[in-house]
């Protein structure tokens, strides 16, 4: 195979999940399926919050935050797996392609750091709690989520800049179901170091920080609460904390389930398996693990939906007390 400058290989070729075609209808109906999920949950947790002034504290607004950035998530790289499946085609443009190693890492990094601002949020709320609102006050919260956003812009464009330098073959063949930076790196044709050496410090950095300070604010919250006398304050803490806690497992357990599958290289199915949990299945939970768990976000969404099934001027207290019920049996 002839190489080609990249300006030149217009396409790759991506290969998707599976090539079975006897498959293709059951993943279509699949992946359609968790997108609408994960769109609809989301969706459903940022007006929740924007519409009921009792979540209208920093542990919302990051939550909301967290659900609008899962959203755009999925939207990165589902949304073109389906077209694909549904024209029966595999091509994606160089110009897909980088697009989508861009936004894909600009939000899986802006996921990392919001739960790492989250973790921090509740350390302030268990461990200072008169302190609370002066400290998490609204300029802080816009700042760290400004920063978060800035971090990660920046990294992906040096990703890119440095992408875009390399050469690739005409027809090159992407063994995955989007264009994931690691894959890319695996199929060009020129010498890739100094991507490797950006991509693995950047990956370490990223990863090692927020975990550090997760771990640290955690560590933090359970010796606090070993301290307290009343068990009512350590249920309130257990509760708050708990859903935050499944959150970050299941972001970092399946990442990190990705990088060792596809550093162990066992198979490449295996890694493909780990990258759906981690990208499709985890920004799909994250507003179940919220809803289920927590009473304001559950008497919020039952206020909401009250307000869509019956209008805003229908709106009384035994309906909404009915919608909270309703929602209590079927979560
Ligand atoms: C994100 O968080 C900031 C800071 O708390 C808040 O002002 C903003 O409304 C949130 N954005 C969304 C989409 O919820």
């Amino acid at each position: 195979m002839e190489a080609e400058n990249h300006t030149c290989v217009s396409k790759f070729l991506l290969l998707g999940l599976s090539e079975d075609p006897d498959l293709q209808p059951i993943l279509f109906g699949l992946f359609l399926s968790m997108y609408l999920v994960t769109v609809l949950g989301n969706l459903l947790i940022l007006l929740a919050v924007s519409s009921d002034s009792h979540l209208h504290t920093p542990m919302y607004f990051f939550l909301s935050n967290l659900s609008f950035i899962d959203i755009c998530f999925t939207s990165t790289t589902v949304p073109k797996m389906l077209v694909n499946i549904r024209t029966q085609n595999k091509d994606i443009s160089y110009t897909e392609c980088l697009t989508q190693v861009c936004f894909f890492n600009i939000f899986v990094g802006m996921d990392g750091f919001l739960l790492t601002i989250m973790a921090f949020d509740r350390f302030v709320a268990i461990c200072h709690p008169l302190n609370y609102t002066v400290i998490m006050n609204p300029q802080l919260c816009i700042l760290l989520i400004l920063t978060s956003w800035l971090i990660m812009f920046w990294v992906s464009l040096i990703h890119i800049l440095l992408l875009n330098r390399l050469t690739f073959s005409a027809g090159t063949k992407i063994p995955h179901f989007f264009c994931e930076l690691a894959q890319l790196l695996k199929v060009a044709d020129s010498d890739t170091l100094i991507n490797n050496i950006f991509t693995y410090s950047m990956t370490s950095l990223l990863g090692v920080f927020p975990i550090t300070g997760i771990l640290f604010s955690y560590f933090q919250i359970v010796s606090s609460l070993l301290k307290m006398s009343s068990s009512v304050g350590i249920y309130k803490a257990f509760s708050t904390c708990g859903s935050h806690l499944c959150v970050v497992t299941l972001f970092y357990g399946t990442g990190l389930g990705v990088y060792l599958s596809s550093a162990l290289t066992i198979s490449s199915q295996r890694t493909i398996i780990a990258s759906v949990m981690y990208t499709v299945v985890t920004p799909m939970l994250n507003p179940f693990i919220y809803s289920l768990r927590n009473r304001d976000v559950k008497g919020a969404l039952g206020r909401l939906l009250s307000r869509i099934v019956f209008g805003p001027s229908y709106i009384t207290n035994l309906r909404n007390k009915w919608t909270v019920q309703i929602l209590k049996l079927l979560l």
